[in-house]
């Protein structure tokens, strides 16, 4: 039998790193994952293995310390691949501690990249955010779209830490692809897994579904009179299996050598613009409940408008989105409601 294509996955009991995880062990990889549960839990693990029904073991390491990352590649020298997700990635957070948010996402990227090199690493893949683009003139953004200032000390650590895996590679063997991701939502289908907030969630699903079971007494929508078709801000949210998906095709598109250059960046949503007032209504019809809501001020550093090309993505990895807004808010809140029935 052939021996299985084994991946590092950092951040791996993370949102995005347990649904990759468990989508790459559906399609026959294995897994190994870097996660300090600095804002995860360890139950997460055991999920993922559930789920699959497949090893998974996580290592309980800071990517920052190259003696502890070393720990994992010792105990698995034939790691090919690697997705680096382990990062802070709260926008307001890092306006308040901004020298946390460069120590973690930009050390901890230099040390997967260094153990990573040494250790015979082929393909590399790293997550990115759609906030490299800033307020972007031309929408949709295309991967080629010109950056704007970023809005935030986070979406500046995407931008340097992009630059550092072009400035690396140069001089590197292995192949790089940078995935900026929309807006993820939703959770697994099967319903035992999703978002664990860390502290109070600034982002609007969290919001939404934590305000419809009374977590928050309500919801304000930031902004009422942006120049879009209800005045409020349009995003690109993309269901978490989707993006989960995204990044198993991304691995394999790497590991069959079909990239045309050494580091090459892709788009990962919907290609569709949704405002703050749909996704709300979208939330009311699919699961029946009232949302508390209020029309409030705009919250400063937010872009008024963005949305991908998502064509690229499409045309290379064959990809597509498979689930849509309605899919994002029933599965959201049902995790919503497993968290209470679980006391997570
Ligand atoms: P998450 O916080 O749920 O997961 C990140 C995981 O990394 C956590 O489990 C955390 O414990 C771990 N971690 C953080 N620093 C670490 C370190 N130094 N060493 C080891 N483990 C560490 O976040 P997520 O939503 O799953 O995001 C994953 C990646 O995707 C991040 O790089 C994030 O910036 C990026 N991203 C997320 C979004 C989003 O909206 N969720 C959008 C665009 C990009
Ligand atoms: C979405 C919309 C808010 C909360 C952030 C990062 C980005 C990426 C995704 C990581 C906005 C509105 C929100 C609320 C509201 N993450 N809103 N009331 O700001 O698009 O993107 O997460 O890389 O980099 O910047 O996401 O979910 O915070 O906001 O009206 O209570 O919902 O104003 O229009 P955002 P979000």
């Amino acid at each position: 039998m052939d021996k299985k294509y084994k991946v590092l996955v950092t951040g791996g009991c993370g949102y995005i790193g347990s649904h990759t995880s468990i989508d790459l062990l559906e399609k026959d990889f294995e897994v190994v994952s870097a996660d300090s549960l600095v804002r995860s839990k360890p139950f997460v693990a055991d999920r993922v293995r559930e789920i699959s029904n497949k090893p998974f073991d996580n290592y309980a390491i800071d990517c920052r310390y190259e003696d502890e990352l070393r720990t994992v590649f010792e105990a698995h020298p034939d790691i090919q691949g690697v997705i680096h997700f382990a990062a802070f990635k709260a926008v307001g957070e890092s306006v308040e501690q901004p020298l946390m948010y460069y120590d973690n996402n930009i050390n901890s990227l230099i040390t997967v990249l260094k153990l990573s090199e040494e250790f015979g690493v082929k393909d590399f893949v790293f997550s990115s955010s759609c906030s490299v683009y800033g307020n972007a003139d031309a929408l949709p953004v295309r991967e080629d779209t010109p950056f704007a200032e970023p809005e935030s000390p986070y979406g500046r650590t995407k931008v340097i830490s992009e630059q550092i895996i072009k400035e690396y590679s140069i001089n590197s063997n292995m192949r790089f692809i940078l995935l900026r991701y929309f807006n993820p939502v939703g959770s697994h289908t099967s319903g035992k897994l999703g978002e664990i907030p860390f502290g109070s969630p600034q982002n609007l699903v969290p919001v939404i579904t934590e305000t419809a079971i009374g977590k928050r007494k309500s919801l304000t929508v930031f902004g009422s009179d942006y120049d879009t078709r209800d005045g409020s801000c349009i995003r690109d949210y993309i269901h978490v299996m989707d993006i989960a998906d995204a990044h198993t095709k991304a691995l394999t598109y790497l590991k069959d050598e079909n990239n045309e250059q050494q580091v090459e960046i892709f788009n990962l949503g919907t290609g569709n613009g949704v405002s703050v007032l749909e996704m709300i209504n979208s939330f009311e019809h699919e699961t029946g409940v009232k949302l508390n809501y209020t029309m409030g001020p705009r919250r400063e550093g937010d872009v008024i408008a963005v949305y991908a090309d998502n064509s690229r993505s499409k045309e290379r990895l064959g990809w597509d989105c498979k689930y849509g807004v309605s899919d994002m808010m029933k599965s959201a809140w049902r995790w919503e409601q497993r968290m209470r029935e679980e006391h997570i």
